[in-house]
């Protein structure tokens, strides 16, 4: 007879209320096994659910994956075809399951450049999954940190020249209302996968005091477990935001 599932160890300490992650790896992971980089991505899908039923049971309030950079679309037009393909198909087949857990999806970018079809599949998805009230999953697309910085400050400009604003009012809440998260806290929590130490133009702004956890796993490999390690490595760290130590010394 198989009891209720064990709560995951991490519970006891404090969970991450925001977790992104750079899933990173989809390439190496089909190269390993003479595969097309299209099969990477399509594994890939199936450590996304992993990491949302993670994140759920985790009790992390919102889940931000790096899903197609700005940079990336200037991969092969095959890759960049197979990418939206999969975007749709997750949209289509993952809308029912993730409305039943309680995850409701966002997603955010500059989404210009998507074809109608996947924009129709994603919009339908936020609208389906709304009311979801555990976990909040974005799905930054087509995104990239300059860009959405530049989008802030085209913004900001624009205040400015119509007179609602003068450059000395310019604070960081001001910053903050135009960011593609905006009202959304920071990401305690980084995750990027497959050994790289880098952040590759992701959330410049939001990451300022994120803690960082680089697991050497590739995207595809990636399971619930890897996101338990990486929260109980998030629980070791002391959060000082600049400040010192509150531990006595
Ligand atoms: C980076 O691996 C990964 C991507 C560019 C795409 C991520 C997409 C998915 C995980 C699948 C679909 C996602 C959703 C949300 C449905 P890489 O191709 O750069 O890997 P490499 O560095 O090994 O070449």
């Amino acid at each position: 007879m198989t009891g209720p599932p064990t709560p995951p160890s991490i519970l006891s300490g404090s969970v991450p209320r925001h977790v992104a992650i750079i899933m990173d790896g989809n390439g190496r992971w089909a190269a390993d096994r003479g595969l097309p980089r299209y099969e990477g991505h399509r594994a890939g899908m199936k450590a996304v659910r992993q990491a949302v039923e993670g994140a759920v049971e985790a009790g992390v309030s919102i889940l931000t994956l790096f899903a197609f950079s700005t940079e990336n679309w200037q991969r092969p037009e095959e890759e960049v075809m197979a990418l939206m393909t999969l975007l749709k198909l997750y949209a289509e087949k993952e809308r029912e399951d993730l409305c039943q857990r309680g995850v409701a999806v966002r997603v955010l970018g500059n989404l210009d450049r998507m074809d109608a079809e996947t924009l129709n599949a994603v919009q339908a998805i936020e609208t389906a999954t709304r009311e979801g009230d555990r976990l909040l999953l974005n799905l930054m697309i087509s995104y990239s940190g300059r860009e959405e910085l530049l989008r802030v400050m085209r913004k900001v400009a624009e205040r400015v020249s119509r007179g609602e604003l003068s450059p000395e009012a310019i604070d960081e809440a001001e910053v903050e209302r135009h960011l593609y998260t905006q009202g959304l806290p920071d990401p305690d929590l980084l995750v990027r996968t497959s050994g790289e130490f880098r952040i590759s133009n992701f959330l410049l702004w939001q990451l300022a005091y994120t803690e960082i956890h680089i697991s050497p796993v590739l995207w595809p490999n990636f399971t619930r477990d890897d996101l338990f390690e990486a929260i109980r490595d998030y629980q070791r760290r002391e959060r000082r935001f600049g400040r010192v130590s509150s531990a006595p010394v």
